[in-house]
Formats: C-alpha cells, sequence, structure tokens
C-alpha cells in the first residue's frame, strides 16, 4: 500500500499521509511541484518532542484520536451505550485514482468503519466525503462527526459572515487565537446568520492579496464551523452536521455519511476563492445557466402582496412585457384560506374565492405575451387554521403534546411522515400539471423549534426529505427551476445549490443594503444563482429612497428581477427599465459566466466591483457610493483582471439613467478612451464625486 498520495490541481495540492496507520493531511494548500522524496517530506514535517507532553510526536490524523495523543477536539464523537466512546481506526484499504483519493479504515474493537474520499478537483477545489458505518452488534450514536483540515501557522485571521432577515451575510473578521471559533447553526435550516463558508487567512489578506483557506458545508440543516487553535499553535479548520442529541443512532449495519465539504486554498487574496467556487459550480452540466440564460424575472409580491386579481395581474403582465421581462411568479396568496398570513400553509390548492377558474387564466394571459409562469410554495409548513392540521395534527414537527411557539403563525409540517411527504407532493404536482408552469418558489419562513418527530430531533431528515421532494419534482416536472428562498436569504448554501437554481437572496430590496448582501453573499455563490430585484423607489423593509439608476446598477450583478407595481411608473421609468432590461440581456451571458473582481479601496466609502470574461475580451465593472467622501476628490478607479499588454475602450453606461454627481465638471473619459490593461490596472480612472447611493457602469471592450 502507497503510504503518501499527493493531489494537485490548478494551483492546489493536497498531501495525504498514511504513515501512521491513521490518514494525515501533511499539506493544504500551494502546489508543492514534484516530490523527489516523499521520506524526506515526512521527516521535513515531524513535529519535534517538546517537554511536558508523550514520548514521541503526536500525529492527530484526520480524526484526531485521543488514543493517538491527540488533546483537542476528535472529529468522531459518540458512544455504544456508555462504550467505544475513544477510537483507534487502522487504514485497511488505500488507493487513488486519477485526482480522488479513497480510504477505508476500521475498528474492530469499537465495532465501526470508515470510508473517506478526498477529490481534489480540476478548479482546486477540494471535496471531502465521510462515512461512518456501525459494525457492531449493538446501536451505537453519533454526536459529532466533523472534516477537519489543517492549516499553517501564518493563518491568522479568521473571516466568517452573520446576519440577519433583510441584512444577511455580514462580514466579521477576527484575530486567531488559542480557543475554538464556532460557528453553529440550531434553526433547522441554514439561516439567515449561515456564514456559508468559513475563512482563514495570512495577516491582512483582502480581496487581491494573501493567502485564504476556506472550507464550506453542502449541507442545509443544523451545522457548525470550527477554528481551532490549540495551545501547541498548531491550528485547524472544520465543518460538519450538528447533530441533536439522539438524532443519528446508527443500528447495527447502518451508516450516517456526514455532509461533503467543499475546501479552497487561494493564494490570490479573497477572489480567488470566489474563482475557485464558481468555476466548479459552473462546471456542473445541471447549473442553470448551462441549459439556459437566467430569465429577467417579475416577482409580483411587493406590487400585489396578498390581494391577489386577474385584472390588476394581467396589467402588471402588459407592463412586463412592455420592459422586456421574461419570467412572471405570483407570490403567496393563490391557495386555500390563504387571504393573509394567518391561515391555509398546507392546503395547496387553488383558491376559488380569488381563482374561479384556476390559474389557467393567468397562465394563458402569460403564454399569450411570451412570458414563462412561476409560483409560490412553501410546502415544509403547516398553519392550524388549514384543512391539512385538521386532518393531520400529528404532521407536526413538535415534542410530545407541546407544539412549538408559532412562527408568522406558522407550524413545521413533518416531512419524515411518509404521508406528510406524499400530501405535498402530490398536490404540488396537480397544481404543476394543471396549467403551464415552469419555475417554482419555494419559501420556508420560520426557524424549527423542538423539532421532533415521534420523540426523536428530526433536522437530519427533514433535510434529507427536502432534498428529495425537489429532485422528485425536477424528475416529475422535467425543465422545473426551483428558487431556494427562506424569508429572503435564509436557505443560501452549497448543499441547497445542488437541488435549487437560484436562491432568494434577501428580502431587503434597498440598493444600498443590497451592494453589501450580494457582494457577501457572492463569496462562494455566484450570482447567476441570486435573485436580485429593482425594488420600488422607495424600499419597503428600510423606507429608504433610491434612484432607479442605483437600484438597477445594484440588481444587475444578479439573476435580475423586478419586484415593484410597475403598472404606477411613468413613461420615463418604463424607458429607463426597458433600457435596463436590454443592457441585462445583451450581457448577462458575460455577467454570468466571467470572473468576479472585487477591487479593494482605501476606505469603505465606495465598492468597485466588476465582472471580467474568462477571455478577457469585455469587462463589466460597477462603481458604488456608499458615502459621502471624505476627501473633496473621491477614490481613483482601477479596473483589475483585463489582459495587461491589450487596449481597451473604456465607457460609462448608465442602463437606467444617469447617476447623480456632485461638482463642476465631469472626468474627461466619460465619452470613451482607449487604455491598455496594464494603465487601467495601475493609472486607472478618476471618478467624478458621486452623491453617496449613486452607482455607474463601466465597460472596458478589447480592441
Ligand atoms: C418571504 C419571502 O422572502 C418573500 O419574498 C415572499 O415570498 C413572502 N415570504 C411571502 O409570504
Amino acid at each position: 500500500m502507497n503510504n503518501v498520495f499527493a493531489l494537485s490541481a490548478s494551483g492546489s495540492a493536497v498531501v495525504i499521509d498514511l504513515t501512521s496507520g491513521s490518514p494525515s493531511i501533511l499539506h493544504w494548500g500551494a502546489d508543492l511541484g514534484p516530490i523527489e522524496s516523499t521520506d524526506d517530506l515526512l521527516r521535513a514535517v515531524t513535529d519535534p518532542v517538546p517537554h511536558a507532553d508523550l514520548d514521541a510526536p503526536i500525529k492527530p490524523g484526520l480524526w484526531r484520536e485521543n488514543s493517538m495523543g491527540f488533546l483537542g477536539r476528535p472529529a468522531l464523537l459518540g458512544h455504544r451505550a456508555g462504550k467505544d466512546w475513544s477510537t483507534k481506526f487502522e487504514i485497511i484499504e488505500a488507493r487513488q485514482s486519477a485526482n480522488t483519493v479513497f480510504v477505508k479504515a476500521a475498528d474492530k474493537n469499537a465495532g465501526l468503519q470508515i470510508e473517506a474520499t478526498f477529490e481534489l478537483n480540476q478548479f482546486g477545489v477540494l471535496l471531502v466525503n465521510q462515512t461512518i458505518t456501525n459494525t457492531g452488534a449493538s446501536d451505537f450514536e453519533v454526536t459529532e462527526f466533523n472534516t477537519w483540515l489543517p492549516l499553517p501557522e501564518r493563518v491568522s485571521e479568521s473571516l466568517d459572515y452573520t446576519g440577519a432577515w433583510i441584512k444577511e451575510r455580514q462580514p466579521q473578521r477576527r484575530e486567531i487565537q488559542t480557543g475554538t471559533w464556532a460557528r453553529e447553526v440550531r434553526e433547522g435550516r441554514s439561516s439567515h446568520d449561515y456564514t456559508i463558508a468559513q475563512l482563514a487567512m495570512t495577516k491582512g489578506a483582502n480581496y487581491q492579496q494573501g493567502e485564504v483557506w476556506s472550507v464550506g458545508l453542502l449541507w442545509s440543516g443544523n451545522s457548525r464551523h470550527l477554528i481551532e487553535r490549540q495551545p501547541t499553535g498548531r491550528t485547524t479548520i472544520a465543518a460538519g452536521e450538528l447533530l441533536l442529541p439522539g438524532e443519528m443512532i446508527l443500528n447495527s449495519g447502518d451508516s450516517y455519511s456526514a455532509p461533503t465539504i467543499a475546501a479552497a486554498y487561494s493564494s490570490e487574496g479573497i477572489d480567488g476563492i470566489t474563482d475557485r467556487h464558481y468555476r466548479w459550480l459552473r462546471s456542473r452540466a445541471n447549473h442553470p445557466t448551462n441549459i439556459k440564460p437566467r430569465p429577467l424575472t417579475l416577482n409580483v409580491w411587493e406590487a400585489v402582496y396578498f390581494n391577489h386579481n386577474l385584472q390588476k395581474l394581467t396589467e402588471l403582465a402588459d407592463v412586463a412585457k412592455t420592459v422586456g421581462v421574461e419570467r412572471f411568479v405570483l407570490d403567496d396568496g393563490w391557495f386555500g384560506s390563504r387571504r393573509d398570513d394567518s391561515s391555509g400553509l398546507g392546503d395547496w390548492v387553488v383558491a376559488k374565492e380569488v381563482w374561479p377558474n384556476g390559474l389557467k387564466p393567468l397562465a394563458d394571459v402569460l403564454e399569450a405575451r411570451g412570458i414563462e409562469f412561476g409560483l409560490w410554495f412553501e410546502g415544509e409548513m403547516i398553519q392550524v387554521d388549514s384543512d391539512l392540521y385538521r386532518a393531520h395534527p400529528e404532521w407536526t414537527l413538535q415534542v410530545g403534546d407541546r407544539l412549538p411557539p408559532e412562527g408568522r403563525f406558522q407550524q413545521v409540517l413533518d416531512l419524515t411522515h411518509e404521508g406528510a411527504y406524499q400530501h405535498v407532493l402530490e398536490q404540488v404536482s396537480e397544481v404543476l400539471s394543471s396549467c403551464k408552469i415552469s419555475y417554482i418558489k419555494w419559501d420556508h419562513n420560520r426557524t424549527l423549534v423542538e423539532p421532533g418527530h415521534l420523540g426523536h430531533a428530526a433536522v437530519h431528515n427533514q433535510t434529507l426529505a427536502i432534498y428529495r421532494l425537489f429532485d422528485e419534482l425536477k424528475s416529475r416536472f422535467p425543465g422545473l427551476e426551483i428558487e431556494s428562498c427562506s424569508s429572503g436569504g435564509g436557505r443560501i448554501d452549497l448543499g441547497m445549490v445542488m437541488h435549487s437554481d437560484r436562491f432568494w437572496t434577501s428580502d431587503c430590496n434597498d440598493a444600498l443594503e443590497r451592494q453589501y448582501i450580494q457582494r457577501y453573499t457572492q463569496t462562494v455563490i455566484p450570482p447567476e444563482l441570486l435573485g436580485s430585484h429593482i425594488g420600488p423607489t422607495t424600499a419597503h423593509t428600510s423606507h429608504r429612497t433610491h434612484s432607479l439608476s442605483f437600484r438597477a446598477v445594484t440588481a444587475l450583478f444578479g439573476h435580475a428581477g423586478i419586484e415593484w407595481d410597475i403598472t404606477g411608473c411613468t413613461d420615463e421609468e418604463i424607458a429607463s427599465l426597458k433600457s435596463w432590461a436590454d443592457y441585462y440581456k445583451a450581457n448577462r451571458d458575460l455577467l454570468h459566466s466571467g470572473k468576479m473582481i472585487r477591487v479593494e479601496q482605501p476606505n469603505d466609502e465606495a465598492f468597485l466591483h466588476g465582472v471580467v470574461a474568462q477571455d478577457k475580451s469585455k469587462a463589466i465593472f460597477a462603481y458604488a457610493a456608499l458615502k459621502a467622501t471624505a476627501g473633496s476628490l473621491p477614490n481613483t478607479l482601477q479596473l483589475l483582471g483585463l489582459e495587461a499588454a491589450a487596449n481597451y475602450r473604456v465607457k460609462l453606461v448608465e442602463p437606467a439613467g444617469a447617476a447623480f454627481w456632485i461638482g463642476r465638471k465631469a472626468p474627461h473619459w466619460f465619452d470613451g478612451v482607449t487604455l491598455s490593461g496594464a494603465a487601467l490596472a495601475q493609472v486607472g480612472l478618476k471618478t467624478p464625486v458621486l452623491a453617496p447611493e449613486q452607482a455607474f457602469l463601466v465597460e472596458a471592450v478589447r480592441v
């Protein structure tokens, strides 16, 4: 059996050492070039033996076992009625094929077996899968099974994201110190506060510079991301599912597969991490842009809320058609007794009260205008005031007789009851069969509190049930796209990426807030998966008023749409919307396939970010003033990522009207200049003094 396996791809490498009988990640980071002697490499990395410690160097291995002398947090925590809590796995099989290493190990005494695979894909994203099997005769409870990767000592800062409703994905950066930094989620969904990926960096690393390591989890339920620095100074990063007590009891022969982790390394700052994730996700055959361009969407929620009326919606569809909208999404309120948010969830039957002839008349209106029809569901929920609850109160996630506190007047439907699962699947299928509906927006508006199934914690199985349901709906209705929404961005994660086609990024359509929310959510989620809509002039969630041009430039960097009662727009606003829609359609292929660049600014007054075509032939940058400038002259725009030696024609683009700037003369390049990629990066362009909350685009086309 080979003792050292090395994987390398796209400037990244992983070296796995099996010499201690248990796999150890000897290196995860930059490519090492050819390894002449693995013996010498092993000699180089063997720790010294300090005083007051064990007599031989401690090599914790992937599973960080106490039996190896390791005193930090083990990867596997569990027991068999109080026994087999400490393990000593021994490798029984290990092999490498192309870019994947497979390791199988067993602890015969504990009656456990682990299979682990490490795949370093062509984009330099390391995917690690681990499955544990109970080979013993009695039950074994897994309480934690995380995947850990080593970080070098030069890592000094962590970066992750927190947030709340209408304020998702706010960055928090801190110095790594001895101890454990844990980001845990117990909401039963990935949550508004979910980090999506946790990053560790060398001091001062930013979007362009420094080394960055990231770990994310392909999972939408409870989770845990950890960075641990031990008293030895050694630092590690991990992610795994957060299991509730008794949630994962393996009967004899049963297995538990920990969620896949996706890990990336970049020597070119955070943008490098972003780039690896985008290229990986975009390489999937079912990535939505590999099927068709992302249609310009109109969602009616902030236009009509619960007031469904065919005539009003037809007027909206007419204006949408004029603007160039390609998909129309009917939101909450079309089913059961759901005339407001107090009742009806669980009854996925068209309400005769508001839709006397079903949804077909609206579907026909849309079809006649060449617009796709999308429909809202919230199938994981149930309300006490619903026919479903009256028939099946036992299909609610709860502990004993105790109903959890309500959230938005609703409870969570226990999809792990096969009857409940089939109820949702069949009712949704019937609606989707009743007329041409090619898109569903699937909401999830409350946290899971006391999520019990027949007395047992059920977040794990509930998460698997929603994946199964989405997959089954997609196979029943080929071409169906699913948007994952959860009170805005409460369920955006790398697990859900694999089962859905779009995320509702946030209920906040305030363009200023969106600048931040989109920027940080896009750390590992590509813009084409993130719904970004032009909202009303005065945002409903913040009451801030923004120009159409600022809202339009902001909404362009995502899967663009409109969420506004455009029947009340002026002719000038409609003309601007149309011009913006045309620009989106003409440039979405670039915006949804290029490399994302977030140009570091000397202060927090503005963002400059852009998308550069993979062949560097064209780029679109957005400059957004977030606050008033402190100096009388603002930052210079450095357009990064272009081909240094090539010339580019650069011009100002304002797809939905001019940004408002203060000052007496505009910069001279506004009418167009031709400069090399090197000059654009090094010398840059002078900006006008933009008023706060204004933005414009700069387009660079190779000549
Ligand atoms: C929350 C979502 O985020 C909104 O977009 C909208 O769909 C409402 N729910 C409907 O209840």
